[in-house]
């Protein structure tokens, strides 16, 4: 991979792309954020994006097209059977994932709710690296069970360890000994691990993990929603890999697993999603679920501008230029924030920058969710909008019981290709500052509190007025800037 090296000396990421369309932000008073805030239940999801400055809630769909994918939605072939824009992303997926076999949904939780109706009963038990939010509810809901099976070190927020993703092969073997191959339908590894921060697994790793399902007949999934950067991570950190192309790790991982879905919000930088397999049986048991739930089978609920958009979003997964610059404006953005000694996880890993709330709102206890807090403190003195990854974003035991996150992070997620550099130090400038001030930041609680998936559309307020003295300080700092 080419690097860029400037005469000064500088290490920052330069832009391998130029601007063509644009869209106004807009920066509005803090007495408008607080008002925001107040409004939308302190939960940064109810947010109306008129009010928010810089959108670092999630990179799902929020991506920046491509002038080939804008250009490939006016060749669309609108049909409701047999399109040719679906023959497109069919071959799409076959040549970049390597699976003939592919059933389309409208995003990654629709295939989530098919591989669960297909293959989870009351009893089964998925043991995965790590949950995501809407898998472990599918999951949950069809009344499996799931095991998370990360390393310790998986666990270790301020880390060097390159690949905090990997499964605990042991842990895989010891737990499939005691619950049976027959109750565990299929192994689940999600490549970049969302929630622990976007920590990829390697491929050494994925073998062992196929090697065991090999031993007990168990399918493998493979989670591919952050599949690019997980192959671009790869590449970085894994000696056997140094020389290869993306494409070819891309390849490696897919041919491992025997199913792999993924969320087209995130993998090609459009909408939809997938379900993809070379074993014709697989597929029989999950073709009839697709015009069930989502739409006949060459469109699954995605309208065919977006296949088009999807099948060239795919092939430019391959490019390193494309793939690398979140990831490395994410290395930006924590290194800048570390040298202020912002707590972040670390390794920078992809999706998001994560700050270490559980750190930051030491003084916040759990029950009183300080990454909930600190997303939304950050906001209220900076207009940018990140997404809290904690114990909001757990769900109660089947007990009604809390249960409180392994970690409070606040995501700062930065979509490809839509920042720009003075918009990431202006977020590094602003986060620095709340650290520096974190004492004012207090602890939220929650007013509405929706049964499922919670952290949606949930309400909270602050446990005092913390909001009105952390606005005191910010106006003798900056005055009138906004
Ligand atoms: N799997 C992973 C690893 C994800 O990150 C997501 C979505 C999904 C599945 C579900 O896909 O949203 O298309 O239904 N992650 C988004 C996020 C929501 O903000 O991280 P979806």
């Amino acid at each position: 991979m080419e690097e860029i090296k400037f005469y000064f000396g500088e290490n920052i990421p330069l832009e391998l792309h130029k601007v063509r369309v644009v869209q106004k932000l807009h920066l509005v008073p803090i007495e408008r954020r607080l008002a925001a805030l107040e409004e939308g239940g302190y939960n940064t999801f109810r947010l109306s994006t008129n009010d928010v400055f810089l959108d670092m809630l999630t990179d799902s769909g929020t991506n920046a097209m491509s002038d080939n994918q804008m250009a490939a939605m006016m060749q669309a072939d609108d049909a409701y059977a047999g399109s040719q824009s679906f023959a497109r992303l069919q071959k799409a997926v076959e040549d970049v994932l390597g699976k003939k076999y592919y059933l389309p949904v409208h995003q990654g939780r629709a295939a989530e709710n098919i591989l669960s109706n297909a293959y989870i009963k009351k009893g089964s038990l998925i043991p995965m690296n790590y949950h995501f939010t809407t898998t472990m509810a599918h999951i949950t809901q069809y009344g499996g069970k799931i095991a998370e099976l990360l390393y310790d070190e998986g666990y270790v927020i301020d880390s060097k360890h390159p690949f905090k993703g990997n499964m605990n092969i042991e842990k895989l073997e010891e737990i499939i000994k005691i619950h049976g191959p027959k109750n565990i339908p299929f192994i689940r590894m999600e490549a970049s691990t969302n929630l622990i921060g976007g920590q990829p697994f390697s491929i050494q790793n994925l073998r062992d993990v196929r090697a065991i399902a090999d031993k007990y007949n168990i399918r493998l999934v493979l989670d591919a929603s952050l599949l690019g950067e997980n192959a671009y991570l790869v590449h970085l950190r894994e000696d056997e890999f140094k020389e290869s192309s993306l494409a070819d790790i891309i390849k490696t991982m897919t041919e491992l697993s025997d199913i792999v879905y993924f969320s087209a919000r995130k993998l090609s930088s459009s909408r939809g999603g997938g379900i993809c397999t070379n074993d014709l049986d697989i597929y029989r048991e999950m073709e009839a679920l697709v015009p069930l739930f989502e739409g006949y089978l060459t469109y699954g609920g995605i309208s065919v501008r977006e296949i088009e958009a999807m099948a060239v979003g795919l092939y430019e997964t391959l490019d390193e230029t494309m793939i690398r610059q979140s990831p490395d404006f994410i290395a930006y953005l924590v290194d800048s924030l570390e040298s202020h000694g912002v707590p972040m996880v670390t390794p920078a890993g992809v999706l998001g920058a994560h700050v270490n709330a559980m750190k930051v709102c030491e003084h916040i206890p759990q029950s009183q969710y300080p990454a909930g807090s600190l997303a939304a403190a950050l906001f209220l003195i900076s207009g940018v909008r990140g997404m809290e990854r904690g114990s909001v974003s757990n769900q109660r035991d089947e007990y009604g019981n809390e249960t409180y996150a392994d970690m409070e992070l606040v995501r700062l997620a930065v979509p490809r290709r839509v920042f720009t550099l003075s918009q990431i130090k202006y977020v590094a400038d602003r986060m620095s500052w709340l650290y520096e001030n974190r004492e004012l930041i207090g602890g939220l609680r929650f007013v509405y509190e929706p049964p499922v998936l919670r952290f949606f559309m949930g309400g909270l307020e602050p446990v005092d007025d913390w909001p009105q003295k952390l606005i005191a300080k910010f106006k003798e700092d900056f005055g009138e800037s906004l």
